[in-house]
């Protein structure tokens, strides 16, 4: 057993020898493969992390092949779900006389050819909480990302890597990117091409001599 005193010499001891050692050319690092890992750890000492800004963010956690990371949940921000509120007979049992407006009426699908593909490509009429695939596999609403994948495989390959898509929130860790349709609308998923914005004096000119000024 040590007494007080000898536990006291052992202290100052392991202080003088922490404080002494480490007065070197790295300065308050014992050598620079040591001054890089402590750096590396952090900016001014603080963890590099995306978790405060996704502070709030309602995620899902999905692996695919060997990709793993957090995207948007959506079944809580579609506004009418859930569809069996309503659809809990067969389509045909439901339909209305259409006096009045469609169910869906705000809904164009603008996709693909009309011959390739109708709102029964991606829902069950048998089963409206959930997307159905080509072949009729269940696909939960938060994972409609394979549902896509089916016809665009490789915007789906690169979207796993990250080079499709955007981060929810920062580039640190962990990764939370959004999902096909934080961006793409199902129904009509095409962007149109922007040109940047400027003035076109062209128009302004043809403009003007058809009022005949
Ligand atoms: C407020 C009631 C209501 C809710 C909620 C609802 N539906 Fe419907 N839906 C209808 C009715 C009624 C029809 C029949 C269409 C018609 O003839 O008006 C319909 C038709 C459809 C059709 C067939 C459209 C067609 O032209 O063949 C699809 C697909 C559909 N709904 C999907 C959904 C999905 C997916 C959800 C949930 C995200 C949903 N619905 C939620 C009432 C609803
Ligand atoms: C390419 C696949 C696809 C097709 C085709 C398609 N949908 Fe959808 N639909 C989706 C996906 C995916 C969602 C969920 C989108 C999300 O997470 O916001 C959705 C959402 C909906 C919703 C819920 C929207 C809301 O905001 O409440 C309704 C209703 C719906 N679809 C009806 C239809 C009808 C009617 C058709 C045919 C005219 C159709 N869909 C065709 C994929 C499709
Ligand atoms: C059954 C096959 C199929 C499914 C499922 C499908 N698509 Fe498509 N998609 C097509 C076809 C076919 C076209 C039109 C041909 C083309 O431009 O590639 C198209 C076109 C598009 C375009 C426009 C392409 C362009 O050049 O502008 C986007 C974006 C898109 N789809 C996104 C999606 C997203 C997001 C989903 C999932 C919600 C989805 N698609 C599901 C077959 C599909
Ligand atoms: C952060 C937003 C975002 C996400 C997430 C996203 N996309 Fe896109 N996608 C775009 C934009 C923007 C374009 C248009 C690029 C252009 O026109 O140059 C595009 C283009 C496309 C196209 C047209 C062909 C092309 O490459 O230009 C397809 C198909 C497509 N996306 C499918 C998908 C699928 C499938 C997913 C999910 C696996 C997805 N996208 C996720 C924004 C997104």
């Amino acid at each position: 057993m040590m007494n007080k005193n000898q536990i006291y010499k052992l202290l100052i001891l392991f202080v003088l020898s922490v404080s002494i050692s480490c007065k070197d050319s790295e300065g308050e690092y014992h050598s620079v493969v040591d001054k890089i890992e402590h750096k590396s750890k952090g900016y001014h000492g603080v963890l590099i992390s995306s978790d405060n800004l996704l502070e709030g963010t309602d995620l899902i956690k999905i692996t695919e092949g060997e990709h793993t990371f957090m995207i948007p949940e959506r079944k809580g921000k579609i506004k009418s779900y859930s569809c069996t509120e309503c659809h809990s007979k067969p389509l045909n049992e439901i339909r209305g006389d259409h006096k009045s407006k469609k169910a869906h009426w705000d809904i164009k699908l603008a996709h693909a050819n009309t011959n390739a593909m109708n709102c029964a490509t991606c829902h069950n009429g048998n089963d409206m909480d959930n997307l159905a695939t080509i072949t009729g596999k269940k696909v939960d609403f938060n994972k409609s990302y394979l549902l896509c994948a089916q016809c665009h495989s490789s915007q789906f390959d690169d979207w796993k890597g990250g080079a499709h898509g955007k981060k929810v929130a920062g580039w640190a860790p962990p990764r939370a990117s959004m999902t096909c349709v934080n961006c793409h609308n199902p129904h009509q998923p095409h962007f149109e091409k922007k040109w940047p914005a400027r003035l076109n004096t062209q128009k302004i000119k043809e403009r003007k001599d058809q009022l005949g000024h």
